[in-house]
């Protein structure tokens, strides 16, 4: 069998884009020229990786095979390169990242203080939601994610880097809006808007009135943190949120904060990585940007 790292490189693109003209487009190749490599690579193992069903395209059970081994393969590849870029002192190279979306409201202002310190490296942070994070981060698409609520089961590192602590806001005009000491029992004559199901936040929220035995009425489910904010301005309910990514809202007093009993919920943001995992010199400087580093830089950007 003689498989090229070219076919590979096809073909890892269409898997992971689900598309050959976009792999195409990120490769900057034709379609035809990489329809051709993924015909040679099957060819070549005598299986078909691809099937088209509607317009969608499917991996085979021999392309889900491949695609795994291609990953790790390509990873290398760019491992290596990272590391003769910083042998050769050029500071380049390349670091893919992925944030949990409610992580917006602070992740890019690391990453504008990353960038500055390697100007030339190739870094992309995608800002997208759990579910996309868990397969990237098991299909080793990332070098790292950043979570609030890691993943069980895998082969994975979860580092806590920074509080996440959870408040309950409201809107200003509020009946409990400015009372001392609220007792966690008046939070069941409230209606709350809740995330999206597999947001850790809703988990979180979930989690805190189940173990106290708290009924929870819920109002309209909301598909963001932002939409949340925007809910309980317009007075649709009660939101469960990451005390920072509030505090433009307390400033112009559009929202407070209630001061319950037992609150805020405490909890942590998290960097995720592959138990094992050779970080290239660029990323482990991000991990250590976010362990050593985050809390300070958060306060006084
Ligand atoms: P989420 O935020 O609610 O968007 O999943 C991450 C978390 O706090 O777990």
């Amino acid at each position: 069998m003689h498989i090229t790292l070219r076919q590979l490189t096809c073909f890892d693109a269409v898997a992971r884009l689900r598309s050959f003209t976009r792999a195409a487009e990120e490769l900057h190749l034709t379609q035809p020229a990489v329809s051709m490599q993924v015909k040679q690579l099957e060819a070549q193992i005598g299986l078909s990786v691809t099937e088209h069903i509607g317009r969608s395209i499917h991996l085979t059970d021999a392309g889900k095979e491949v695609y795994a081994y291609s990953r790790a393969i390509l990873q290398e590849l760019e491992e290596l390169e990272t590391v003769l870029v910083n042998l050769k002192g050029e500071g380049g190279g390349r670091l893919r990242l992925a944030a949990i979306s409610t992580a917006n409201y602070f992740a890019p202002r690391l990453l504008g203080t990353f960038r500055q310190r390697f100007p030339s490296a190739n870094i992309s942070m995608d800002i997208t939601n759990r579910e996309s994070i868990l397969v990237q981060i098991a299909a080793n698409e990332v070098d790292m994610a950043i979570m609030g609520q890691p993943p069980e089961g895998l082969e994975l590192e979860a580092i806590p880097f920074m509080d996440n602590p959870l408040v309950i806001v409201a809107p200003p005009e509020h009946p409990l809006a400015g009372q001392r000491q609220i007792p966690q029992q008046q939070l069941e004559e409230e209606v709350f808007l809740v995330r999206e199901p597999g947001s850790g936040t809703r988990g979180a929220m979930e989690r805190f009135f189940k173990k106290r035995r708290l009924r929870l009425t819920t109002g309209m489910e909301m598909g963001s943190l932002e939409a949340v904010k925007q809910g309980v301005q317009a007075g649709l309910g009660l939101g469960l949120i990451p005390r920072d990514a509030v505090e433009m809202e307390l400033r112009l007093e559009r929202l407070v904060i209630l001061n319950v009993v037992d609150f805020p919920i405490h909890r942590h943001w998290y960097v995720v990585l592959h138990k094992g995992k050779r970080l290239t010199p660029l990323a482990a400087a991000f991990r250590d940007l976010l362990t050593e580093e985050a809390v300070d830089l958060l306060q006084t950007a």
